[in-house]
């Protein structure tokens, strides 16, 4: 860490009025830099104001998409602690991202002691209201001047930082979503499980054609049968049937996703059985009909739980909780917002607090 240069913002922004952020729209005065060439590794490790950066037109990011990324969020606790959320998962999920994106890793530690410096120096960006975070993005672009296609040999780490507000302007408020049969997100052998920009990107129509026609997120099926459920726009998904809890499993298409992991844990500790299995859409349908289908959400780090109160499969539209917020729903909500804000106690010790 002796190695980390810093350079502060002569020129401070205005910030932005808390009760109207929206989500990643402003970002903090600095951000963090590293370089990695072939010769030298990982170096350069900086702060610095932020700002535009300079890439050649050919920078092999731009033509190829290699790149991967992470969100995470920053807190300041009751007690003026500053805090991220199990930090540890988003950079061992970066690596593994980078694995599968033949980007060379980075070591964690001084990953997040730098991540952790930054928050620090821009710690008044933490935005006060309890549905508002300082948003951080960290991301990795191949820079390398080249239209070859394959492994860039220089990159660009950054890290931004972003106040947020909820990630759906309604709050915690149930959403209607699309059951997406004509486009997939991911396939087998395919980027599903790394954070990479192309998954976001093959996204994309769907959700506007889904928008279209008046529903907030899509649901992906998987690539090979269209029949397994895989995600709910760019989070994982879970259902409650039964009494039994329900999320697809790691299929390698997939994102293994924090808040996901961290649902889990909790359900378990809380003796509410869990599964990780395949779930077809017949059998959600079929549950549905029977009555059994209780409750459905989405798991992720920008809107941690978002209910789904209704879903559309070609003609059949189903309600979900009545369309609305249902009991499991918000009890985890309200748990692990509580445990990030440092409103309850951390048995699991999730929360790891800046120096
Ligand atoms: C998340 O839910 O944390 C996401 O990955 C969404 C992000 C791409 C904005």
């Amino acid at each position: 860490m002796d190695s980390l240069y810093i350079e502060l913002s002569q020129n401070l922004k205005e910030k932005p009025n808390a009760d109207a952020l929206g989500f990643g729209k402003y970002f903090s005065d600095h951000m963090l830099t590293m370089d990695y060439s072939l010769e030298a590794g990982w170096h350069d490790l900086k702060i610095v104001p932020y700002g535009p950066i300079a890439l050649d037109p050919s920078a092999m990011v731009f033509h190829y998409g290699q790149e991967v990324f992470e969100g995470m969020k920053a807190y300041r606790t009751s007690k003026g602690e500053l805090v991220l959320f199990r930090p540890d998962m988003n950079l061992k999920r970066l690596n593994a991202s980078c694995e599968r994106l033949s980007i060379p890793t980075v070591d964690p530690s001084v990953l997040l002691q730098a991540i952790s410096k930054l928050v620090n120096i821009d710690e008044s960006w933490i935005p006060s209201g309890e549905e508002n975070a300082l948003y951080i993005r960290p991301f990795i672009i191949a820079t390398e001047p080249c239209l070859g296609v394959r492994a860039s040999h220089t990159y660009k780490l950054l890290v931004i930082l972003s106040p947020v507000g909820p990630y759906y302007p309604e709050g915690i408020h149930p959403v209607s979503i699309y059951v997406e049969q004509r486009y997939v997100r991911a396939f087998r052998g395919g980027t599903g499980a790394a954070k990479t920009a192309s998954n976001y990107a093959a996204s994309i129509k769907a959700q506007e054609d889904a928008k279209k026609s008046g529903f907030s997120q899509v649901l992906w099926l998987d690539g090979v049968e269209s029949k397994y459920v895989e995600e709910v726009g760019s989070m994982n998904v879970f259902f409650k049937m039964n009494g039994e809890v329900v999320t697809p499993e790691l299929s390698g298409s997939i994102l293994a996703g924090v808040t996901r992991d961290s649902v889990i844990a909790l359900l378990k500790s809380w003796g509410v059985p869990v599964n990780e299995r395949k779930v077809s859409i017949e059998e959600l349908v079929e549950a549905h009909k029977q009555g059994l289908l209780e409750e459905a959400f989405g798991t992720g780090t920008a809107a941690v739980i978002s209910p789904i109160g209704s879903m559309k499969w070609g003609e059949l539209e189903l309600s979900i909780a009545g369309g609305k917020t249902g009991e499991l729903s918000k009890k985890l909500y309200d748990t692990i917002t509580g445990i990030q804000r440092g409103q309850l106690d951390d048995p699991l010790g999730w929360r790891y607090t800046i120096e």
